[in-house]
């Protein structure tokens, strides 16, 4: 796993846009990205929207879908790739799971389409408590794409995008730690105070189901970007080698 920590969102975007652009001009043959959504990669979209690069060869897989959502819900993930990156970009097809669907079905379909595709980038965020897409706190590592049932804390984080603590759905249909794993290349983004613990056990901490993220480690392509906020419960020399990392990185 290689960490890198930026000194703002605005870096924290550039690095993980230019690994994406790099991953896309070295695919022209044709590719799939994995895509996230939630605050973490929205800088990433900015970036991507800014850009005129072709992506009509680039296959999108999303992570993650709420259960119950109509499509055109405001909420649905569906929706925030609309708003932040499909209105404005290109790709040759796009998936997300569909959240109206029988979610068991849907799980098992989707499971079949990403492995079929075959992710060779996958952009990830990481909850507060380490989860990675839906895979919170005590998923096994080897899951497939499933339902699951949200944590009260998730529930709570993600309520900044809906009106009532009741409107945030109790069910999502997520990519599996397994599915996440088989990526060629992971590009974790953190930013934030709220980050700091769960970076911290991902990094340094034993790996345990209990901050599904500390699996990352044993991914053999893992870049971690992080800000300096959520970088800083880490050890003082984990710190220096990320801050070093970034200065040899053009941004
Ligand atoms: C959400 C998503 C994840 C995301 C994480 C962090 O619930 N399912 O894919 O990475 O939680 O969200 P945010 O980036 O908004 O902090």
């Amino acid at each position: 796993m290689r960490w890198m920590i930026v000194r703002n969102d605005e870096d924290l975007a550039c690095v993980a846009y230019k690994v994406i652009r790099n991953e896309m001009m070295a695919h022209p043959e044709g590719m799939t990205i994995g895509l996230a959504t939630g605050s973490s990669p929205m800088g990433v979209y900015e970036e991507w929207r800014k850009d005129d690069i072709d992506c009509s060869h680039v296959t999108t897989v999303n992570l993650d879908e709420y259960v119950g959502l109509p499509l055109d819900h405001p909420n649905s993930y569906h929706s925030f790739m609309q708003e932040y990156l499909f209105d404005y970009v290109k790709f040759k097809e796009s998936y997300i799971p569909d959240g109206t669907a029988d979610p068991v079905e849907e799980s098992a379909r989707y499971e079949d389409l990403v492995r079929k595709l075959g992710v060779d980038l996958q952009l990830l965020g990481i909850g507060s408590n380490g989860h990675i897409a839906f895979n919170e706190p005590g998923t096994p590592f080897d899951t497939k794409t499933h339902v699951t049932r949200l944590t009260e804390s998730t529930r709570r984080a993600n309520q900044r995008f809906f009106e009532r603590i009741e409107d945030v759905p109790v069910e999502a249909i997520t990519m599996g730690i397994g599915t996440i794993m088989r990526a060629k290349k992971i590009v974790l983004v953190a930013s934030g105070e709220r980050k700091a613990e769960a970076v911290r056990q991902m990094l340094e901490g034993e790996e345990t189901t209990e901050c599904p993220a500390t699996i990352l480690k044993h991914h053999e392509d893992t870049l971690v970007i992080l800000d300096e906020a959520s970088a800083a419960s880490l050890s003082e020399e984990t710190k220096r080698r990320g801050r070093v990392a970034f200065e040899a990185f053009e941004c």
